[in-house]
């Protein structure tokens, strides 16, 4: 028996393997490696790659139920054109991605983050040719991808984005611009693509990298706080330690991260778990 979701399976046998990795890292690895060579690579990029895809995938799934699926039966606003100064809402699950993005290519830290799709609603996350034959071959296995970027030279990782909350169907589904709209729950409906100029990392890089994108979850989330900040004082939610599933409420950041951390392990563990008792 498996009650595990297709995203969750697809990112424990993804993550699990690496965090063996990580825990010899951070438990043992460091002081012998750096009495040898403190410069030495310690991570490939594969293996960084895979676990700032997973983060993601924990940060944005919890941002599409518990904000956006439970925030608009709260009446919270959601809205493509979030950004414009006149328009008070939170940004969809995407424009949340893209905020973070945007952030990192400003980051010293040289990682680019693209989510796109062979179907897209927005013409320029069109998956590039060589992206598209990658994406083609990774429907038909599940399994993330690694290549070098033939225009660039770049190392690119580039993983399945599954439609893993009822919200991400309907709003695709029912969206003017949709270029496809019979989604189905557990579709893959495109591909985050991420890539590095390197090959393998020290693990300061990996550090780094991490850091490089909470930073911009967090500049994202104060912006999202900012425009709730206009909303007439009746509809303003209040933040700190609350879920809107509690009722008018919107998380502070440190009540965000929090949660982000909280769900990482618990995954892993329970599928762990289940397929130990799996004869
Ligand atoms: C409330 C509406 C809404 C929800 C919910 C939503 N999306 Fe989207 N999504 C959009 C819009 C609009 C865009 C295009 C944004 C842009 O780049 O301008 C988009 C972009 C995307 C893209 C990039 C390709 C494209 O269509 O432009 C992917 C892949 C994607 N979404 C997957 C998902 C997944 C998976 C979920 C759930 C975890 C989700 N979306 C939830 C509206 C939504």
């Amino acid at each position: 028996m498996n009650l595990a979701s297709r995203p969750t399976r697809f990112w424990t046998l993804s993550v699990f393997s690496g965090a063996a990795v990580l825990i010899y890292l951070f438990a043992t690895a460091p002081t012998e490696l750096s009495n040898k060579n403190p410069v030495k690579p310690t991570l490939s990029a594969e293996e960084a790659l895979t676990f700032m895809a997973f983060e993601n995938d924990v940060t944005r799934t919890l941002f599409t139920k518990a904000i956006v699926g439970q925030g608009k039966k709260q009446g919270l606003a959601f809205d493509e054109n979030w950004a414009q100064p006149d328009v008070h809402a939170g940004p969809l699950p995407a424009l949340f991605l893209r905020g973070v993005s945007d952030e990192l290519s400003r980051s010293p830290v040289p990682l680019n983050l693209f989510l796109g799709s062979d179907f897209p609603i927005e013409g320029t996350n069109k998956l590039n040719k060589q992206q598209g034959e990658v994406f083609i071959q990774m429907k038909e296995d599940d399994r993330p991808r690694f290549f070098e970027d033939l225009t660039s030279g770049e190392f690119v990782g580039m993983f399945p984005d599954y439609a893993s909350a009822a919200p991400c169907v309907t709003c695709h589904n029912q969206h003017p611009n949709s270029t496809k709209t019979d989604w189905e729950m557990g579709d893959m409906m495109g591909a985050t693509t991420w890539s590095y100029p390197k090959d393998s990392l020290t693990t300061d890089e990996f550090i780094a990298m991490l850091s490089a994108y909470r930073t911009g979850v967090s500049v994202v989330w104060d912006a999202y706080l900012d425009e709730l900040n206009h909303l007439e004082a009746q509809k303003q939610p209040g933040i700190g330690e609350q879920w809107p599933k509690d009722g008018l409420f919107i998380p502070n950041h440190q009540t965000l991260r929090d949660s982000i951390d909280d769900l990482v392990g618990p995954h892993l563990l329970a599928e762990f778990i289940s397929s130990a008792s799996t004869p």
